[in-house]
């Protein structure tokens, strides 16, 4: 099965839809894999779940579909359970009650590791010790490792995968440094790379740009939407911060307490008077604090 994978056409051929190739590609849901699931199918679906940890109550009834190709961002202030949502979705997290399937199959105990190779996740803040003894290419390397299974070693074609992702986050230049001798928005480059380098069919970011100055989290927010158009992937965006979120998101998903209060466009949703709710903050307060969202590029 692994070996099949690797006998995919090569790179050029990827990224369109449809097509005689798609037999090629040993994805659980063909013709998915790269190209994009077919417009409009749902590919999660959360039904009332409910996730608790000890006397925490994350998730009170959450139901949320969303179809390939979407742009969701998930907005919230802390502790709404936007990260619990990513977990659920990842097969990481335990659910009390409720259903959650994701990319056509249910998520349970036994299938959480096979879906983690189609999911992509961008964690909330990783802290790297300086002292790792990986380069930034071996560390990208590490997303391919569930693609690999446990007998193969690396080909000539993962580490051309690996430096094809590097240069889509214009990390080529930096590529041979120790991992621990980048900035902060270095490395949420790197983390961006080594997801994309499992070539997920879906992509979760957590927070992907909290602690980066204006003008690295500008550059991310727009990486992460080319590569959300040229991938052709259905992407969740989660952020507390409204500063930090895309614009360009098709969808937006308000959480407050472990429920979700709305659900809509940006345009709709992202009003005065509906941050003024989810924040509780007094209207004025938000309106003199406008973020940047409410602009939209012509
Ligand atoms: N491992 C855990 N053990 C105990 N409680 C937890 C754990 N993870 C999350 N929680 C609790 O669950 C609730 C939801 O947490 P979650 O991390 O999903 O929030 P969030 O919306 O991502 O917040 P933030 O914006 O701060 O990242 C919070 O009350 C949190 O304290
Ligand atoms: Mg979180």
């Amino acid at each position: 099965m692994v070996e099949r994978v690797f006998q995919q056409p090569p790179r050029k051929e990827r990224g369109t839809l449809g097509g005689e190739d798609d037999k090629d590609y040993d994805s659980p849901l063909p013709g998915a894999r790269w190209k994009g699931t077919v417009m409009g199918t749902t590919v999660i679906s959360i039904e009332d779940a409910v996730v608790s940890y000890r006397e925490d109550v994350a998730l009170r009834g959450v139901s949320l579909k969303v179809t390939s190709g979407e742009f969701v961002g998930i907005i919230g202030p802390n502790g709404a359970g936007k990260t619990t949502i990513l977990t659920i979705v990842n097969g990481l997290g335990k659910l009390l009650s409720g259903r959650v399937s994701v990319l056509g199959s249910p998520v349970d105990r036994g299938n959480g590791h096979s879906l983690r190779k189609r999911v992509g996740y961008v964690a909330q803040v990783e802290n790297i010790d300086p002292r790792m003894p990986m380069s930034v290419r071996e560390v990208v390397m590490i997303g391919r490792y569930g693609v690999l299974g446990l007998f193969r070693r690396p080909d000539r074609h993962d580490w051309v995968i690996v430096d094809e992702m590097l240069e889509l986050v214009g990390m080529t230049q930096l590529a041979r440094r120790p991992i621990g001798h980048l900035s902060g928005g270095e490395q949420q480059r790197v983390a961006i790379a080594r997801c994309l380098a499992q070539e997920p069919e879906l992509f979760l970011l957590d927070e992907p740009t909290a602690s980066l100055d204006w003008k690295a989290q500008v550059e991310i927010l727009d990486l992460v939407k080319q590569i959300h158009d040229s991938r052709r992937l259905t992407t969740l965006f989660v952020t507390h911060n409204l500063d930090a979120m895309p614009h360009t998101c098709d969808r937006v998903v308000l959480m407050k307490e472990g429920l979700i209060v709305d659900d809509g466009t940006p345009d709709k949703l992202i009003t005065t008077e509906s941050l003024s709710r989810l924040y509780d903050m007094p209207s004025p307060v938000v309106e003199e604090r406008r973020p940047h969202i409410h602009v939209k590029e012509s």
